[in-house]
Order: structure tokens, then C-alpha cells, then sequence
């Protein structure tokens, strides 16, 4: 408890101190600091297609990776040496989709305005087909085929980061509940229970668990305020994915496998859990539901300080931590 006490102190210490500072560098665990470009870079390593690649940045906030200039080039090189020295080649976010010939990266600057290096005679659109790049270990750069699979780097410049100082997180448009001390997140793009939870984690998070009644209480005026788009496609309606599940048969049990607290008969509504549907859902009432794990509904992630894996190391080591605002 005491360690406990010590560690929000020092938390709160930390994040005061530094706020409105220069030296805020820290965007999220898995994100590497440069000094030279003050940007976070990250080496994803589940290979994907191209497309794929620049979805799961933004998805975490940041942007597909491309040298902006040769200084970039080579501190990202130094540091993919480093770190991933058995990797022959990424994607870079530099692509001649829209317009066949004229290369931009993802942000739109087109090659006049971006270092570009490519190998001898490429770009050559093989076989009519290569309208994505990839940059080797050395650093030059060759088209390829767009739907091959390659790991790629996903970068945040310090400027650009916004700094959700309630949640200790990049912004993301978590809100902080007062009552619980969590921050949560109600995302309005239907997904099945499995990719919901995927979601949740690019954003450090995890799907919501509902502890006690006030907890209940905030999500449903979470629901509540949110504005929902219209959706033309079948799905859940007034029906939240949650972090509980009884998929392996053992008793409803949190997505971190602990008991969960609130799962009794006063917590299910009227005549739930019923059938076979072993995911775990909230319906527009707070009430608990069981549904299925295909089903594609909205859902509400949450995110904790204490579900870092190291808080004490990220905040007490040598790196300052540094919570922050925005510039
Ligand atoms: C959810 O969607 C994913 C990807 O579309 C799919 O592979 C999976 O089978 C679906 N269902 C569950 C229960 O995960």
C-alpha cells in the first residue's frame, strides 16, 4: 500500500515537474526516443502488407515511417542496426497508388519535397505491379508489390505529441473518471470481441471491466455522450463489448484472467448469461450480457497506469520520464 502511495507521489511529482518543460520524451513504452530527429520511432515487428502498415500507426497514434531527409535516414538506420540487425528491408511510406509514377509518402509530399534514394533502375514498376517501396539496411529504396508483406517503422515527432495528462498517455481521447481513477474510451466502429480487444491495445489499453456499481454508473454516461454514427451494416445495437469472457469454459473471468468481481445474478440483466455466447458485453444500461465473440458491436477499452508491465522502471530510469503537455 505504502509503495503504492509512493509511486502516484512520484508519479504526480514527476509529471508536474516536467510539465510545460521542453524535455517531454515519452510517447509510449514500445516507442524509441532519437535525439537527433526528437521523434519516437518504433520497428513493428508482425509483417504486413503495406496498407496494413499505415493503418496500424495511426491506429497508435503515430505515422508511417519514411526518411524525411538523410540525417533521418541515417539515425533510423543506426538504430534498426541496433536493434533488429536481421531484418534486410522495411516498408517506407512512400507509394505511387493514387497516381501511377508520382510517388508521395502518406502525409502527400511528393519526391521533390522528401529524400529519396532509389536503387539503380527503380523505380520500375515490375510487371506493372510495384507501387509500394521498401528501404533496405543500406538505405536505398525499390518499389515493390503493395500487397507483399514486410515489417515497417511506425515514428511521432516530439512536436506533433499531445500529451493526455489526466491519463498519463498520449492523446487518444480517453476520458478520466474521477470515481474510478481509470480512463476509458468508447470507440464507435463495430468490431467483433477479439479485434475489439486487438484495438484496444494499439492504445495501450485493454476492453473496459466493470467493478462496482459507480463504475457502471460513468460507462453508461460514457454511451450516453458519445455521439454514434449511422451505420448501414448489421450490428449490436446498445450492446458494448467488455473485458470479460467465459471462452475457456472456467466461469466468467477478466480478459487478464482474474475472477470477475461483478459477475453474480445481480449484475447480468434480465434472463443473462444466456445460450452458448461466451464473450462479455455491457448493454446500454450498465447491465452485464453474455454475446457472441463474432458479433461486430461498439466497445469501450480502458486504460490504467498500473497496466503498465514496468511503471516504476519507465518513470525512475535514467531516461527522464516526462508526462507533459502539448507546445
Ligand atoms: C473476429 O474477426 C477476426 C478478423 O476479422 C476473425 O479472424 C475472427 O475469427 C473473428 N471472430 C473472433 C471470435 O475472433
Amino acid at each position: 500500500m505504502f509503495l503504492k502511495t509512493l509511486l502516484v507521489l512520484l508519479i504526480v511529482n514527476l509529471v508536474s515537474d516536467s510539465y510545460g518543460q521542453k524535455d517531454k520524451k515519452f510517447f509510449r513504452k514500445d516507442y524509441t526516443y532519437i535525439d537527433t530527429t526528437q521523434t519516437f520511432y518504433k520497428i513493428n515487428s508482425i509483417p504486413s502488407t503495406w496498407a496494413d502498415a499505415k493503418r496500424i500507426c495511426a491506429l497508435e497514434g503515430a505515422i508511417f515511417w519514411h526518411p524525411d531527409n538523410e540525417v533521418e535516414l541515417n539515425a533510423v538506420l543506426e538504430f534498426w542496426k541496433r536493434t533488429k540487425p536481421n531484418i534486410p528491408f522495411l516498408w517506407s511510406a512512400f507509394s505511387d497508388i493514387l497516381v501511377e509514377g508520382r510517388f508521395v509518402t502518406v502525409e502527400g509530399k511528393s519526391s521533390s519535397d522528401v529524400y529519396t534514394n532509389w536503387q539503380h533502375g527503380t523505380p520500375d514498376n515490375y510487371q506493372g505491379n510495384e507501387d509500394c517501396t521498401h528501404i533496405s539496411t543500406v538505405g536505398d529504396m525499390n518499389d515493390y508489390r503493395c500487397d507483399s508483406k514486410a515489417l515497417f517503422i511506425c515514428k511521432k515527432s516530439l512536436q506533433s505529441l499531445e500529451w493526455n495528462l489526466e491519463c498519463d498517455m498520449p492523446h487518444f481521447g480517453y476520458i478520466f473518471s474521477y470515481t474510478t481513477g481509470k480512463c476509458y474510451k468508447l470507440h464507435t466502429t463495430p468490431l467483433n470481441w477479439t479485434e475489439a480487444n486487438d484495438r484496444c491495445q494499439l492504445e495501450q489499453s485493454s476492453l473496459a471491466v466493470i467493478n462496482d456499481r459507480l463504475e457502471a454508473e460513468f460507462l453508461v454516461k460514457l454511451t450516453e455522450s458519445t455521439p454514434k454514427p449511422r451505420l448501414k451494416k448489421k450490428y449490436q445495437r446498445g450492446i458494448y463489448h467488455l473485458g470479460f469472457h467465459n471462452r475457456l469454459n472456467e466461469g466468467w473471468q477478466t480478459i487478464t484472467g482474474k475472477p470477475l468481481k461483478t459477475v453474480n445474478e445481480d449484475w447480468f440483466d434480465n434472463y443473462q448469461p444466456d445460450g452458448e455466447d461466451e464473450c462479455g458485453a455491457m448493454f446500454f444500461n450498465g447491465r452485464l450480457i453474455n454475446t457472441d465473440c463474432d458479433m461486430k458491436s461498439f466497445f469501450i477499452c480502458q486504460h490504467e497506469v498500473e497496466n503498465l508491465d514496468e511503471p516504476i522502471d519507465i518513470r525512475l530510469s535514467s531516461q527522464p520520464y516526462v508526462g507533459g503537455g502539448v507546445d
